[in-house]
């Protein structure tokens, strides 16, 4: 890449935050310890991405596949549900950036869920920046929820109406998708939305997971040559 070159910003970068767990037993504490410590770095992530010129984050924080976890883990994510939508949402607010939430909401504490449709309702309009908390969220039942809603209103969908049935309604389809703690794969996250995103995987534990090492993840995400099944023009 021409060193001179602008990098492309990418209009939306979803985040699959892997590694807590191992980051906090590298540490000899106990897994609530890695979340925290991955919230924090969430939180600094989506400042520095608001920065950049970055429209949409989506954090996958909670996987359907994730609700089997020990309860004393999961009381630990919501307890830091609660803490980022009483306290950090407000500084989110006072940079014109929102929050919305995807996913299957149902099965959260009454409070929780309250908390997450209060910091959806409270959300400046017209924001420049969006940070959006994938909780309780699998791509498979999202698609299965869009294909029911369809049938029991007799819709014959097009894409558009399709796509309007799904959590992530009115949103751009994902242009990166960063997934950290070493493992290669999307874990029923964005599945549809992600056909032709461009993936990055490293290493480095989530809470480990700083703005520079973000920034790696753009650079390399601007020298992507994107096709979209297409052959280049000077090809033709
Ligand atoms: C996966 O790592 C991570 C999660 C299941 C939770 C991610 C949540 C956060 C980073 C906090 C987000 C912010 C709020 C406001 C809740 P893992 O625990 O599976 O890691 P491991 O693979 O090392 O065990």
């Amino acid at each position: 890449m021409d060193k001179r070159e602008p990098l492309k910003i990418p209009l939306h970068v979803g985040l699959i935050m892997d590694g807590n767990g191992r980051w906090a037993k590298k540490r000899h504490m106990p897994r609530s310890f890695g979340h925290n410590a991955g919230m924090n770095a969430m939180i600094k992530l989506a400042e520095h991405a608001s920065g950049l010129g970055i429209k949409y984050l989506t954090v996958y924080t909670l996987s359907t596949e994730n609700l089997q976890r020990p309860e004393e883990e999961l009381e630990g994510l919501f307890g830091l549900f609660r803490n980022y939508f009483t306290t950090n949402v407000k500084k989110l607010y006072k940079k014109n950036s929102a929050v919305k939430v995807i996913g299957d909401l149902s099965v959260l504490p009454q409070d929780v869920q309250k908390l997450l449709r209060d910091g959806e309702d409270n959300s400046p309009s017209g924001a420049e920046f969006t940070l959006v908390f994938a909780i309780n969220y699998g791509a498979r039942n999202e698609i299965l929820h869009a294909v029911n809603s369809a049938v029991e209103n007799g819709l014959k969908l097009d894409r558009d109406g399709f796509e309007n049935l799904l959590y992530t309604r009115g949103m751009p389809y994902p242009d990166l998708i960063i997934r950290t703690g070493g493992e290669k794969r999307l874990s029923n996250f964005l599945a549809y939305q992600a056909a032709y995103a461009e993936l990055y995987f490293t290493e480095v534990l989530f809470p480990d997971f700083s703005p520079k090492e973000f920034d790696k993840a753009i650079k390399d995400f601007s020298g992507r040559d994107r096709r979209y099944g297409k052959i280049k023009k000077e090809d033709n």
